[in-house]
């Protein structure tokens, strides 16, 4: 099912949170807001801020509160994805050159800072401290999954559950907010927020597998960044874990870690690729599916809910 269909509930406002996402570049500040422009001129899947409209509409949609708290999230994500790009190195993003590939890192970073201000702006606009709380301490947890990265390149010595904990930092957390958050301003009870909270953990984890996977299989035309990067940079991820498990003491991955030359990067790729180790993390990022929409069933019966049960389908339907 495509995501346009899936969205359908919530379409009319995701639009809206699209363009007020585009005005925060309309100020009276030439270069910055050129910038800006730019930036918010490609937008995404938009997956949190459905989940976070999707998850208020399962329960009492007050677009006044849901409104701004989706906007913080999509802020929160570029602005992450803004850094992540400098880190990497990437020069492509969402189809065009990426903000340090065009101004250099000093600017991306900037830029990334001034959209965690905004999206800070706009979630305080809820006017609740406990998603407000929860927003900074999201922010906390995504940056200590990029550090954690970061200083874990080119260790070979990372077992499957460190790889858990990395993904679910960098990328489960801000799902979780989205879907929290959703659920805390739509007034759901508590355990329906615990629920919604366990739901987008998974789905968030189940997520970054698959565009681990999409890293080895897919394309830049395809995906509209770049692709075979995770590895050549040291990232070590599902598939190449999957590798080195298999032949723990010799292995390309291994053998790359230890000598950074281009061509063992290569043929550490070629071997996850026609290894049959990517079904096997398709396995997995099904399985993290299915227990995300584990206990939805208690939740309320209508298109919302069944939004949630698509989006997981759909999570793992890409690349296929
Ligand atoms: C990219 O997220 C970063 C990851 C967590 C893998 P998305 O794939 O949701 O990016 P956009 O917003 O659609 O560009
Ligand atoms: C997600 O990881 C980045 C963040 C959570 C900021 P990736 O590095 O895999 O994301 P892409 O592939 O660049 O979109
Ligand atoms: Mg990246
Ligand atoms: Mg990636």
């Amino acid at each position: 099912m495509e995501l346009k269909q899936i969205y359908t509930p919530i379409q009319k406002d995701l639009d809206k949170v699209k363009d007020t996402i585009k005005s925060i570049s309309l100020i009276d500040y030439k270069w910055l807001s050129e910038q800006l422009s730019y930036i918010v001129s490609e937008t995404g899947k938009g997956i949190r801020p459905a989940l976070t409209l999707i998850s208020g509409k399962l329960f009492h949609y007050d677009l006044n509160y849901l409104m701004p708290m989706a906007v913080s999230v999509e802020l929160m994500h570029t602005a992450t994805l803004v850094h992540d790009d400098a880190i990497d190195k990437a020069l492509t993003r969402r189809g065009q050159e990426t903000i340090n590939s065009r101004w250099g890192d000093e600017i991306a970073i900037l830029m990334g800072d001034f959209l965690f201000a905004k999206a800070g702006e706009f979630v305080a606009d809820t006017q609740t401290p406990r998603v407000i709380k929860l927003f900074s301490q999201t922010l906390g947890i995504i940056s200590s999954g990029e550090i954690g990265q970061f200083r874990g390149a080119y260790n070979i010595n990372q077992d499957r559950e460190s790889y858990f904990q990395r993904i679910y930092r960098k990328t489960g957390s801000l799902f979780s907010l989205s879907t929290q958050s959703g659920a805390i301003l739509g007034k759901a009870p508590e355990a329906a927020v615990t629920i919604m909270r366990e739901y987008a953990d998974n789905l968030g984890i189940a997520f970054q597998i698959v565009d681990d996977i999409l890293d080895f299989t897919s394309t830049e035309e395809a995906l509209g960044k770049p692709v075979g990067s995770d590895l050549r940079q040291g990232t070590l991820t599902l598939p190449a874990i999957f590798i080195i498990e298999r032949n723990p003491r010799d292995n390309p991955v291994k053998r790359f870690f230890a000598s950074r030359d281009k061509r063992d990067a290569e043929e550490a790729i070629d071997t996850v690729r026609n290894s049959g180790v990517i079904k096997e993390c398709y396995k997995i990022a099904g399985e993290y599916c299915e227990k995300a929409c584990r206990n939805l069933k208690v939740l309320p019966q209508n298109d919302s809910r069944q939004a949630l049960y698509d989006l997981a389908k759909f999570v793992i339907s890409q690349g296929k």
